[in-house]
């Protein structure tokens, strides 16, 4: 389970990257995955409000945005955007990566397609400030707000904090430290303690990335669905994105993964195998199940849908039998 943290301050020992790695050092204790992005050291261009993603989805400005910091957006079930308070707000290299999470509003309320872990992926905003006025936090409380929707978290709330300005008031902050336990009981431990399932293919293209999307979407809140490939491709199969865009379901970014990759974080309790043998082997501690399901790739959208039909129909039964032994 992936907890992804965006984060905004120019200073390299400021007290918003205090306190966004005191929280992610408590993910990892607890069993996360995490990632952190500093925007300042990764500048990402502003939106120019082109209207593509609008018509279609996708982000016509091709820099780190469109190959790091979406499909994180996409993978992460915890969202963590931190920053500092700048006039009342978050910070100028903070504000071009929200402003380009419009892309993914644009797929959720321009062209109504719904992301795979739209029901359980959580947001929660960090942030601190100099001055004490209670009006401090609303503009960036908004912002957040807004940003969770749109990349479709529930917004947790947030962790503000007053009166800290020097590099290293943070630290002596007296509850600090309890503060995050308890926003990492309310998170994190939930979503580690699901069923882990992997859904594993040859290149994580086709097959093994569709069952692991209906899985993330029918039963995100009872199992970690991951998806992974002995030979991972570059990218999905075009045709998987449009004929899950009839169901209503968002395929973009995603990007094939590695088994090797997945399970060094997650140690699957079922490992479901579609149409791969020797690449897939078998997983110590993992309940293996072989589904036989034809490979489509290239033999046109009819085909496409038949298996996405009968991929859809198979997780909800496994679903419902992973249900019944807990
Ligand atoms: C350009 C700029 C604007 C700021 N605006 C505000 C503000 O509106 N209100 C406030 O309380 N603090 C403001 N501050 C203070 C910072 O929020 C504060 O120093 C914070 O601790 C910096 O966090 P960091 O150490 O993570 O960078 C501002 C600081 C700078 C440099």
């Amino acid at each position: 389970m992936l907890v992804f943290g965006l984060e905004g301050s120019p200073r390299k020992k400021g007290n918003t990257r205090f306190l966004l790695s005191a929280f992610m050092a408590e993910a990892e204790n607890r069993g996360a995955e995490t990632r952190v992005i500093h925007a300042h050291d990764m500048p990402v261009s502003p939106c120019i409000e082109c209207g593509v993603c609008e018509r279609k989805g996708v982000c016509s400005i091709d820099d780190k945005m469109q190959k790091e910091i979406y499909p994180l957006l996409r993978r992460a079930e915890v969202v963590v955007l931190a920053s500092p308070i700048f006039f009342y707000n978050i910070t100028a290299q903070l504000k071009a990566p929200v402003d380009r999470s419009q892309t993914l509003w644009s797929c959720r309320y321009r062209l109504g397609l719904n992301d795979p872990r739209h029901k359980t992926r959580q947001g929660l905003l960090m942030s601190v400030g100099a001055t004490k006025g209670k009006s401090l936090f609303e503009g960036t409380h908004l912002t957040a707000r807004y940003f969770f929707d749109a990349i479709s978290a529930k917004y947790a709330g947030g962790l503000t904090y007053f009166k800290i300005e020097a590099p290293g008031d943070m630290e002596k902050h007296p509850t600090y430290q309890q503060d995050i336990g308890e926003m990492a009981d309310l998170l994190i431990d939930p979503l580690i303690k699901r069923r882990k399932v992997l859904f594993a293919g040859r290149e994580n293209r086709c097959r093994s990335q569709m069952a692991a999307a209906f899985a993330q979407y029918h039963a995100g809140d009872r199992i970690e669905a991951l998806g992974a490939g002995g030979a991972p491709a570059g990218k999905i199969d075009p045709a998987v994105r449009e004929v899950m865009a009839e169901k209503k379901i968002d395929m973009g970014f995603r990007i094939p993964r590695s088994i090797d990759e997945a399970v060094a974080q997650d140690k699957p309790d079922t490992l479901v195998a579609m149409g791969c043998d020797d690449p897939c082997g078998d997983l110590p501690g993992a309940t293996r199940i072989d589904w036989e399901i034809e490979d489509p790739v290239g033999q046109g959208l009819d085909a496409m849908r038949k298996v996405r039909d009968e991929i859809e129909e198979k997780v909800l039964d496994l679903v419902d039998s992973l249900d019944a032994r807990s």
